[in-house]
């Protein structure tokens, strides 16, 4: 049955119904006809639905109960990071003074705004060990690009522009590595890892040769593995004339702990919108700063923030920058809850974090490596991967446990990433969620490992006991259907 709750908004409208009343303001409003010119004043009223408040309140309660996240269960989503983030961070993004100003504004007018961008870029550096930060990039990927821009730069200037071609990039990384360096017109050469998963150094070796223009590493890499021989993979770069980019989108594992910058890496970037209290996913604005050691500050995106005396500027006056890699000066609102979320925890508080995101990982890895075949046997960091190839041999496949997990109430962990492990199924539970969450999650991944060995063609079928069950994914990604049907 349709029931009003069901029904599409519009379906709800009735003309002249409101979800507000209020008197009638006696404040002389001023008459935009005057201002406008008669062509462009709208033929006909916009079509909107027209509610009472309880219809547009049970709209959206509505709509948002359809929706899985983060707040609604256990989101185990490797790689993606899907992490609780404290609401009072939103709560002083959202304050008048950083909502209701504009980046056009004299920077007279919003000393503190800038004071907080100045900071964060501060803090950020002693997160990195980097020696300045650069907060234009909008994410991750940005991030990453504007980085190998600089690499770009950087040879050119050294005269060894057309020469310095080529990116190295473990096979190991995520997609965006190589598609950035793509973008920023680089060849990408893929290093293979060896048997415990992380970069070979003598694969290393034979990669490096005068067209190379650097390396990109995650570390922890994405199968939650610390490249253990980053300094002598540093050094090799080095002397091959290359430069190392740090993706530090995984810095949630070593915070406190160690630093890119000592760990050897030239230029780093970082998502503050999954590790410094920004939602990770659904599309929403990102923040990627780009941090870099002092040779190549003279490269960093401009304009850059600073302090003159007592006065926090912006600063285009660089000769050799890459430019502006973004509108304005990144995207304030993620700057500032990450500014929030770093003075609240503090130096102890981030180092916490990397330990409880590491002990979580391991809890679970311990306790789920007697039921799922686990490739790398080594401590891992924030996350880890399991591989369901026992379970595929039983007629069961990675895509079919994710699935049923959803009958079980969690969210599925990302799964056929990273490319190097067959059957994938990649956990990352965060430093957030409570012991008793990650039981009730093993409890779900071992039933579903007896489900697999006494009755495979339940999983072929789940979800089982969602509205939606299982979708031809091809079909719904080249051929959406989104035309409401009654
Ligand atoms: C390891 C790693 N690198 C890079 C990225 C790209 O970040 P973004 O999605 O902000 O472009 C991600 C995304 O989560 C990631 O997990």
């Amino acid at each position: 049955m349709t029931t009003s709750n069901t029904k599409l908004i519009f379906e709800q409208s009735r003309s002249g119904r409101r979800a507000f009343s209020l008197l009638e303001s006696d404040v002389e409003v001023f008459d935009l006809t005057e201002e406008l010119p008669e062509h462009l004043f709208r033929k006909k009223a916009a079509e909107l639905p027209e509610v009472s408040e309880l219809q547009l309140m049970r709209h959206y309660t509505a709509l948002a109960n359809k929706n899985f996240g983060i707040e609604t269960g256990f989101y185990p989503l490797g790689s993606c990071t899907m992490k609780y983030n404290p609401k009072v961070n939103e709560d002083i993004a959202r304050m008048d003074g950083f909502m209701h100003i504009h980046p056009l504004q004299d920077p007279a007018t919003v000393q503190g705004a800038l004071k907080v961008m100045y900071d964060l870029q501060e803090d950020l550096k002693q997160v990195t060990g980097m020696d300045d930060i650069s907060l234009q990039p909008a994410a991750g990927a940005q991030g990453e690009w504007a980085g190998l821009l600089i690499f770009k730069a950087y040879h050119e200037k050294n005269g060894e522009g057309n020469q310095r071609k080529t990116i190295l990039v473990p096979d190991s990384a995520h997609g965006t590595n190589p598609a950035s360096a793509a973008v920023a017109g680089y060849n990408v050469v893929q290093i293979k890892s060896n048997e415990k998963g992380t970069v070979g150094v003598e694969a290393l070796k034979a990669a490096l040769g005068p067209d190379t223009a650097g390396l990109m590493l995650t570390n922890p890499n994405t199968l939650g593995l610390f490249e253990i021989d980053i300094v002598e993979i540093a050094e090799l770069v080095h002397e091959a004339g290359g430069l190392l980019y740090y993706d530090g989108a995984n810095a949630n594992a070593i915070l406190g702990k160690s630093t890119p910058g000592e760990m050897g890496f030239d230029v780093v970037h970082l998502n503050l919108h999954k590790s410094f209290s920004t939602p990770h996913g659904g599309g929403g604005p990102g923040s990627g700063p780009i941090g870099v050691k002092k040779y190549l500050s003279p490269f960093l995106p401009v304009p850059r923030i600073e302090k003159q005396k007592n006065l926090y500027v912006l600063n285009s006056d660089y000769e050799d920058t890459i430019g502006r890699v973004k509108g304005y000066f990144g995207n304030f609102g993620v700057n500032v809850r990450a500014y929030a979320y770093i003075k609240s925890m503090g130096a102890e508080g981030l180092q916490q974090v990397s330990e409880d995101a590491v002990l979580n990982a391991n809890y679970l890895k311990a306790r789920l490596s007697e039921y799922y075949d686990t490739p790398y046997k080594q401590h891992c960091k924030h996350e880890f991967v399991l591989s369901g190839l026992r379970q595929k041999r039983k007629g069961v496949r990675t895509l079919d446990i994710a699935k049923r997990l959803l009958d079980y109430g969690f969210y599925a962990p990302t799964v056929y990433f990273p490319l190097i492990v067959e059957e994938s199924i990649m956990i990352e539970p965060t430093e957030t969620e409570a012991k008793e969450t990650l039981d009730e999650f093993v409890e779900a991944m071992i039933e579903i490992a007896k489900e697999v060995e006494e009755d495979p063609d339940l999983l072929h079928d789940a979800p089982l006991t969602k509205s939606v069950r299982r979708l031809d994914e091809v079909m719904a990604a080249r051929k959406p259907k989104v035309i409401y049907q009654d």
